[in-house]
């Protein structure tokens, strides 16, 4: 018996000094979409929607920063403010969205999720959400020996009304392979009709962003794998593309983009916020200096309606209503958007986000005007599906390179 647990330990011992160290892995990614339809249209009203939701969603995680921080992240005209947290909660959230898998629990259990850098907080479907989760995985914190309730609940809300509420439990958690041990999670016991299984596809969201804009006042699950060491580089990338889209974790997939990165510090350590140089539209610079949020959970461009309307009238494109613009399918201009001192351009097909109308030769700009959000753009996949991007929690920095 002796001998054989010594030779164990031996042989444990040696496998130790063997096995190469934690190598980052990508999570391959699928995108699901309800914004447009099979033949290519977009509905302006599902745009706006959207718009609407985004707001939502930043503000909710400004108001956790304000609660956590005692100070503010970003202040968008009051007026707007409550006009925007109190939207109609009828309207679709048509939200384009990247998922992922990840594992959670011992022993381990594969869930999908959301994967959004605008937000920190992890939920799961739990054992009494019925069913609102119905279609959904669930996650059932008795079946899990690592698991631990915190004694607190919680309620999360990302859209008009999209939203979870339930219980925070902490248990170990798996990213990419990479292990996380009491992770903060929520565990819904409600699900909002936006987030059942014919709605949204993933069976729980990931947030990526900083403790400082968590609900629960936890850190994300990468932030906790890099305070625990246990990624090879405090450093998470996406692809975000048509296909081949992936989330890299523990450092930057050196096959997917063309060195070198063009790295801005962030600055406000809540969402993935960053300083941009300019914005411009066929040569045209509109947008001198501006103030951006990096969200793979919004999926298209916003800015201030001002700012958007300047940028559309370069190209006579006509407003639709709500800051959504259309223009002649064949004639996409060439948009750019400077970072740290390079220009990154949209391309046409990024930047035409569907038909729209009867004619056939009518299609709507992936840019739109925001209200709610003060004077801060939103670069989300619109802009991403043009880039590699690199999120240094290390250095509190963000990269963009050239895709391969
Ligand atoms: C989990 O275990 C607790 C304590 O034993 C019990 O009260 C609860 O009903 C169980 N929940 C489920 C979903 O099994
Ligand atoms: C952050 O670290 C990266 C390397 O991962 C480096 O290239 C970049 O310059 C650093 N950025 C800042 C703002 O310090
Ligand atoms: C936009 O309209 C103005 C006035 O009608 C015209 O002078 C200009 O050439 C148009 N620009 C484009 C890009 O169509
Ligand atoms: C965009 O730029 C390309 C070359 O860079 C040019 O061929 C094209 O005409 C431009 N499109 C517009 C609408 O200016």
């Amino acid at each position: 018996m002796r001998a054989l647990s010594v030779s164990l330990t031996a042989a444990l011992q040696a496998l130790a000094i063997t096995l190469p160290q934690p190598q980052p892995l990508s999570i391959p990614l699928t995108k699901r979409s309800s914004l447009r339809t099979d033949d290519g249209y977009v509905d302006p009203a599902s745009i706006r929607a959207h718009i609407s939701s985004t707001e939502t969603k930043l503000l909710r995680g400004a108001a956790a920063f304000e609660r956590n921080t005692g100070v503010a992240l970003f202040s968008p005209s009051p007026a707007k403010r409550a006009e925007v947290l109190g939207s109609d909660p009828l309207v679709d959230d048509s939200n384009e969205r990247w998922y992922g898998k990840i594992e959670v629990g011992t022993p381990p259990y594969t869930f999908t999720i959301d994967c959004d850098t605008g937000s920190t907080d992890f939920f799961l479907p739990g054992p009494s959400c019925g069913e609102a989760c119905s279609g959904h995985e669930i996650y059932n914190p008795n079946s899990s020996s690592s698991a631990e309730p915190l004694g607190r609940t919680f309620t999360v809300e990302y859209s008009d009304g999209s939203m979870a509420t339930g219980d925070l439990y902490t248990d170990t958690v798996l990213l990419a392979g990479f292990k996380a041990s009491a992770q903060t999670l929520g565990v819904a016991s409600l699900y909002s009709y936006e987030l059942s299984s014919e709605n949204f596809g993933a069976d729980g969201l990931m947030g990526m962003a900083f403790e400082s804009v968590s609900e629960y006042g936890a850190n994300s699950v990468f932030q906790t794998l890099v305070s625990q060491g246990a990624v090879p580089e405090p450093v998470f990338a996406f692809k975000l593309a048509s296909s081949g889209s992936e989330l890299y974790i523990g450092g930057v997939n050196s096959a997917l983009y063309y060195a070198p990165f063009t790295y801005l510090p962030i600055t406000q350590q809540g969402y993935w916020q960053v300083a941009g140089d300019a914005i411009g539209i066929d040569g045209k610079e509109i947008v001198n200096g501006f103030s951006a949020i990096v969200d793979t959970g919004t999926t298209l461009i916003l800015g201030d309606t001002s700012y958007v309307s300047q940028l559309y009238a370069v190209i006579n494109a006509t407003e639709v209503g709500g800051g959504v613009y259309s223009l002649p399918c064949d004639a996409m201009p060439n948009v750019t958007i400077t970072l740290g001192g390079k220009s990154f351009a949209l391309s046409a097909e990024t930047f035409n986000f569907g038909k729209y109308g009867s004619s056939g030769n009518t299609c709507l700009g992936g840019i739109a005007g925001s209200d709610g959000l003060g004077d801060l753009w939103i670069l989300g996949d619109v802009f991403l599906r043009n880039v590699y991007t690199a999120f240094n929690v290390g250095n509190f920095s963000v990269g963009f390179a050239d895709l391969a």
